[in-house]
């Protein structure tokens, strides 16, 4: 049977933390049934505050209309077994933790539990689907889809095929991307990272030592990303920039530059040590700022308005 033959009505989404919730919202929002898993009932019941919050907040900044909230939240079943998501899915998105060989166990499963047409698409940061859907039997129908957090917010998603995956499974994986309002864009060729994690990896690696040699705080490197290039970044990507620029001038700004950027591939020893001193940030309540409750909340709140005026700028 063609993949395409078949329409994809049911969608499950596997892990129900940080980016699962969203993306199983994403899908509903859109009319699909979803059934969302984890391994607790109070993950996926923490998952359920967190979307009706979430549908809330589009509803009052007019992004979707507030009597669809019941209806959308009606599409999601939630559950602890794998298997009642996985066996009616016509396609999967694996939001697990950052772990390979758990990610490798849960395709693995998930390969004898769905339907020969089901594809499984994984949203890891920076793994391969290569890899991830190495020990299944259907390494035509797996992939990855990356969503940027919070996946309701942010309309792209990369796409990232093996070599072994089909140009079927590519332009269903699409189609039904598409559907859901999203922006694909598909990865010509795998590799770690993709695009966006890695130039998101190399500005973090030459933040880091600005900040170890002392260059600038923390603080300053935010101020600047934020006020000058940060503000070209969200309306023209780093090729248009540099386009209008010249690439002339760029070569004679980088040539003695690049020699003194970081290029080590080893993780910066102040990351290893803000790790190893609990110090991860949000989550630990210290990181290079102290983060209280409200400076979260102020972070988040203005995270989420900027974000929602440029979907409601795009229309
Ligand atoms: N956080 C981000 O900004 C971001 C962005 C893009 C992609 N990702 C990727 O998305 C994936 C999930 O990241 P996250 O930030 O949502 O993590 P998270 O820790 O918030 O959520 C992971 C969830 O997976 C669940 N889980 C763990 N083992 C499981 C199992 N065996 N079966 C079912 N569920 C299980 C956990 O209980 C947890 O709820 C990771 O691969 C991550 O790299 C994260």
């Amino acid at each position: 049977m063609k993949l395409s033959d078949n329409k994809i009505e049911n969608i499950a989404v596997i892990g129900a933390g940080l980016m699962g919730h969203g993306i199983a919202q994403e899908f509903a929002c859109a009319g699909y049934r979803v059934h969302l898993h984890d391994i607790t009932e109070e993950k996926l019941n923490n998952a359920r505050v967190q979307i009706d919050k979430n549908l809330t907040l589009l509803a009052e900044n007019g992004v979707i209309e507030k009597a669809r909230i019941p209806e959308t939240m009606q599409r999601i079943q939630t559950t602890t077994e794998l298997a009642a998501s996985g066996e009616t899915a016509d396609f999967v998105v694996e939001a697990v933790s950052e772990n390979l060989p758990l990610k490798q166990q849960i395709f693995e499963k998930l390969d004898s539990l769905c339907q020969p047409h089901t594809i499984l698409a994984s949203n890891t940061t920076a793994l391969m689907p290569s890899q991830i859907g190495a020990n299944t039997k259907r390494t035509d129908k797996v992939l990855n889809t990356h969503y940027f957090n919070p996946p309701y917010l942010i309309p792209l998603v990369e796409l990232i095929r093996s070599p072994d995956t089909s140009d079927e499974t590519v332009s269903v994986t699409c189609d039904l991307l598409t559907s859901i309002g999203k922006t694909p864009a598909i990865i010509k060729k795998e590799a770690l990272g993709f695009v966006g994690p890695r130039l998101q990896a190399a500005l973090i690696r030459e933040a880091f030592a600005i900040v170890e040699q002392g260059i600038a705080s923390a603080e300053t490197v935010d101020l600047v990303v934020r006020n000058s290039f940060g503000r070209r970044l969200s309306v023209a990507g780093p090729f248009e920039v540099f386009e209008l620029a010249g690439w002339d001038l760029v070569l004679d700004a980088f040539e003695e530059l690049y020699k003194d950027l970081n290029s080590s591939p080893e993780i910066n020893p102040l990351l290893r040590e803000m790790v190893e001193s609990g110090r991860l940030g949000v989550k630990s309540g210290e990181g290079f700022y102290e983060w209280s409750e409200e400076r979260q909340q102020a972070l988040r709140d203005r995270m989420s308005q900027a974000l929602i005026r440029a979907i409601q700028q795009d229309g």
